[in-house]
């Protein structure tokens, strides 16, 4: 499994990048916002940051358009500023047009917003670069998410869709076990979350004991 950083904040994707062998970054209007800096600001780090690496970071386009035909404008206005750039584009059906219509003329997207596998089917069919069922939204009200997943791996499976799937706004280390044992491609999460993903209280308490009994060991 791929995993994606959900966020806008340079420092935070530098370390991932180094320290946790991240694969790729997700934004959206909530990440820039909490990064403090202007949109195009970030937009042009990010873009720096990622020079001369297969590195893709998805930006989203502003979410108050809502005609394909704008969408394309603005996602024709960011793709070019890096390789690496994947156009996020929202999962309604102005949304979807637009998706196809930038797949068409290479620009990349992921559809983002997807909470249905009927949505997701029509990402693969257009044939998104990824596509991004946000479970951790749904599971964070108490849905199962688990089977909106598998729903979207059979289709894709059937009809061989090269669409990859994102498991969106993960929020522990449970869910990104749990999608990556069913087969999703890709998680995205914040970097707090994969660092907690890497812990465990019984981890701290094994070193513990062997940390006393190596203090009570001669010779060391
Ligand atoms: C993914 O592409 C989304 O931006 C993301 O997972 C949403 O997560 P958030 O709720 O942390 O903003």
């Amino acid at each position: 499994m791929k995993y994606f950083l959900d966020s806008g904040k340079i420092d935070e994707i530098r370390y991932a990048y180094e320290n946790y062998k991240i694969d790729g970054v997700t934004t959206n209007p909530r990440h820039i916002m909490d990064s403090g800096k202007p949109f195009l600001t970030v937009i042009n780090e990010l873009a720096e940051e990622s020079r001369g690496k297969e590195f893709p970071i998805s930006v989203e386009i502003n979410p108050h358009l809502k005609k394909a035909e704008d969408m394309i404008q603005a996602a024709k206005q960011l793709s070019p500023i890096s390789d690496n750039f994947v156009i996020k584009v929202p999962c309604n059906e102005q949304g979807l047009i637009a998706a196809k219509k930038l797949e068409e003329q290479d620009v990349r997207t992921n559809v983002t917003l997807v909470f249905t596998a009927s949505q997701a089917l029509q990402v693969g069919r257009i044939g998104a670069k990824y596509v991004s069922p946000f479970v951790g939204w749904q599971e964070a009200a108490g849905v199962d998410c688990t089977q909106f997943m598998q729903d979207i791996l059979d289709a894709f499976a059937n009809f061989g869709f090269e669409t990859e799937i994102i498991a969106a706004a993960i929020r522990n280390g449970q869910q990104i076990a749990t999608y990556a044992a069913m087969g999703a491609h890709i998680a995205t999460a914040g970097l707090a979350v994969y660092k907690d993903s890497f812990e465990h209280p019984f981890t701290d308490k094994g070193l513990k004991i062997f940390g006393d009994a190596w203090d009570q060991t001669e010779g060391n």
